[in-house]
């Protein structure tokens, strides 16, 4: 599969290292247009994908991904557009743009997604929400899939989810990793090493997670599974409610969604 991306930063390069760790897409599979800044040429030095600023070569891809900064995203498929000699599937990976914006230049009927990855995508472990435009054919749609599914789960979701998505799982990463240091920092104060103690903080939140996905259980019984009664942890509980860790948790989130009205 022959890959094109513009845009090797924190987003478009976790997917190029997620996507070669896969073993399934090799570096030389993978086509990149970089801006002005040394972003791509620097990753370019780790993964030898291909670079090239001459959009022509982009009709010999099977999809292209933006992962460009949102104001970015419609400029530059103004210009790829002109270059492009067939209707090769544009998946944008902003979290600003909408699929309808994206027709507004292509036309209704070009096969486009907006989909919305976050930063465990670089390990495989990621989860990435897509949106479909209404046109697209099913071949597509796997294709696209096929290749997203690589990084991580792939949530088909509704245009209207898409915001609250990528909130909770592109932000939602440095909330846990705040956490993380946060526990690290609390472990220190009690004499633990610093690394050992991120360790721990890591492995402990990423067990928690895969224990919730494994069991299916809801995180209220997990927690009381762990708070014996009149123990220590409802005591710790006890104490980060009294500090408002869930309002803080929902407001962190809350106030993301506030910011794109
Ligand atoms: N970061 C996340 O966790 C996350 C999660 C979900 C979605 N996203 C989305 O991902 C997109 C990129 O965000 P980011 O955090 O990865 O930003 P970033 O680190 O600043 O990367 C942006 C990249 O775009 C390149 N670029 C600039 N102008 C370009 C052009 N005309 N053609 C091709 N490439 C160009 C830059 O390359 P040079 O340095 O070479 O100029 C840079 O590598 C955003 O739209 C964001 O909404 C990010």
């Amino acid at each position: 599969m022959k890959i094109g991306i513009f845009g090797a930063g924190h987003m478009g390069g976790a997917m190029i290292k997620g996507w070669v760790r896969s073993n399934n897409i090799s570096p030389e599979d993978i086509l990149v247009k970089g801006g002005k800044g040394k972003t791509a040429k620097l990753l370019q030095q780790d993964i030898p994908f291909l670079m090239t600023d001459d959009l022509n070569k982009f009709n010999e891809v099977e999809m292209i991904f933006l992962a460009v900064k949102t104001p970015l995203i419609l400029p530059v498929i103004n210009d790829l557009k002109k270059y492009l000699t067939q209707n090769i599937p544009i998946i944008s990976v902003s979290a600003g743009v909408p699929v309808s914006n994206m027709q507004e230049v292509l036309g209704d009927t070009y096969p486009i997604a907006q989909a919305i990855p976050n930063t465990p995508v670089q390990i495989n472990q990621g989860i990435t929400g897509i949106v479909y435009s209404q046109s697209i054919s099913n071949l597509d749609k796997i294709a696209i899939y096929d290749c997203l599914s690589l990084l991580g789960i792939v949530e088909e979701i509704s245009e209207d989810k898409i915001d609250i998505f990528g909130t909770l799982a592109g932000c939602g990463p440095a909330f846990v990793d705040v956490f993380m240091e946060a526990l690290g920092d609390a472990a220190v104060l009690h004499g633990m090493d610093r690394e050992l103690a991120y360790t721990v903080a890591a492995k402990m939140v990423s067990g928690s997670a895969n224990l919730m996905l494994e069991t299916k259980k809801h995180p209220g019984e997990l927690k009381d599974g762990v708070t014996s009664p009149g123990g220590t942890t409802i005591k710790g509980i006890a104490a980060l409610e009294k500090e408002g860790f869930r309002y803080a948790t929902i407001s962190g989130i809350d106030t993301i969604m506030q910011s794109y009205k």
